[in-house]
């Protein structure tokens, strides 16, 4: 099969498609396993899914979910934790049981364990039905940011000056953003999930999503185009 590109009208559109996507799997596999991004792309999305779950549409009460990646160091009460953001736009509209909840540990005393034992519960998990991605205005998904070479496991990364300046946004100042962060590596994305819904949205995309579907080369400058390494991928895009 391999990527699949949807052109979206507009965010919205966008939004409700990815959440009929996460519906119609959960309707067909209530216990799956969801893979899950931050960021302010799916926003839209985990609305959506929210009202579908009140609705009674959707059940959350069997799902598992990994997030993607986290900030190293972090408190999980700090207002830019991942943690939060997926309580705050998430995990607190639905009824899913707290103990299926996956995150890395922002605050594990030792990063390369805690890296290595996230590896192994999505294994046990049996990988992930669904992963849910972003993209970055560089092309990193998740913590794997453009450079040389990539890490294939959950790892300890560090961020790259854009990917600082551009979550910046979210913290008092630029040098208050964490400068290392744990994450799936590409390698763990690809062999560990069955399907993949890559969100592209907002202009500050284009120039990493050109270079994605425009040339389509495989490189570890732009680590979004490992994904034609899957061979089942639905884009969902707003950029046109
Ligand atoms: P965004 O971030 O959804 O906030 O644009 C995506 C990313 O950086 O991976």
């Amino acid at each position: 099969m391999g990527i699949v590109f949807n052109f979206c009208e507009n965010y919205d559109f966008l939004s409700n498609r990815a959440a009929d996507i996460v519906g119609e799997l959960l309707k067909a596999k209530p216990d799956c396993v969801l893979g899950l991004p931050t960021g302010s792309t799916p926003i839209g999305m985990y609305k959506k899914l929210i009202e579908k779950n009140k609705s009674g549409e959707i059940d959350f009460s069997k799902v598992t979910t990994f997030n993607l990646d986290e900030y190293y160091p972090i408190k999980k009460t700090s207002e830019q934790s991942y943690y939060k953001f997926m309580f705050d736009n998430l995990f607190d509209g639905i009824n899913i049981n707290p103990d299926n909840i996956n995150i890395p540990d922002g605050e594990a005393e030792n990063a390369e364990i805690e890296s290595l034992n996230y590896e192994r519960k999505i294994d046990r998990a049996g990988g992930l039905d669904l992963m849910i991605l972003g993209i970055g205005p560089n092309g990193h998904i998740g913590f794997n940011e453009p450079g040389k070479f990539l890490l294939p496991h959950t790892h300890v990364a560090d961020l790259t000056e854009d990917t600082i300046k551009a979550n910046a946004r979210f913290f008092d100042s630029e040098s208050e953003v964490p400068k290392t962060a744990l994450t799936m590596g590409m390698g763990s994305i690809i062999a560990k999930s069955k399907k993949i819904l890559l969100l592209v949205s907002g202009e500050s995309k284009k120039a990493a999503f050109d270079k994605f579907y425009g040339e389509a080369k495989i490189t570890a400058d732009n680590p979004s185009t490992f994904l034609y390494l899957h061979g089942d991928v639905i884009v969902l895009s707003d950029i046109s």
